[in-house]
């Protein structure tokens, strides 16, 4: 079977308006859109799925960003899926994402930054678990 990858839109895309033209964007490349949910983050989920950035600086206000509005949680599925949407998503700040990307187009934020995806293969399989564990 393809491979799959979580990605979240986050809320500030949601109050932007600009989901259709995020999901567009995975849908023209080729990818397979598998589950798709609007959820709004709660505390307890935040941390979990944050677990390796929950003693960092960044952290209270990217929980106080992710909690504060509905959220987009979408699985998709697509050959070599977790670097290819890595690669269409770019760089983790908006201001230094390569023109092209989503981030590099349309975010001017470090934190802001519209979209969340897996990192890696070990990343994927734990973030698809915890926010699809019936899939
Ligand atoms: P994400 O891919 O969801 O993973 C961690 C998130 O923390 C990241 O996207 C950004 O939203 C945020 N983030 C990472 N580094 C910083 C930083 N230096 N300052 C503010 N927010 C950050």
């Amino acid at each position: 079977p393809a491979e799959r990858t979580l990605v979240l839109v986050k809320p500030d895309a949601l109050r932007r308006g600009l989901l259709g033209e995020i999901l567009g964007r995975f849908e023209r490349k080729g990818l397979v859109i598998e589950a798709l949910e609007l959820r709004t983050m709660d505390a307890e989920l935040a941390d979990q799925h944050y677990a390796e950035h929950v003693d960092k600086a960044f952290y209270p206000p990217l929980k106080e960003f992710m909690t504060s509005g509905p959220l987009a949680a979408v699985v998709l599925s697509g050959d070599e899926v977790i670097s290819v949407v890595r690669t269409l998503v770019g760089a983790t700040d908006g201001r230094k994402a390569a023109a092209g990307t989503i981030r590099g187009d349309l975010s001017l934020s470090n934190r802001e930054n519209l979209i969340h995806a897996s990192d890696s293969v070990d990343s994927a399989k734990r973030e698809l678990a915890l926010w699809f564990p019936k899939l």
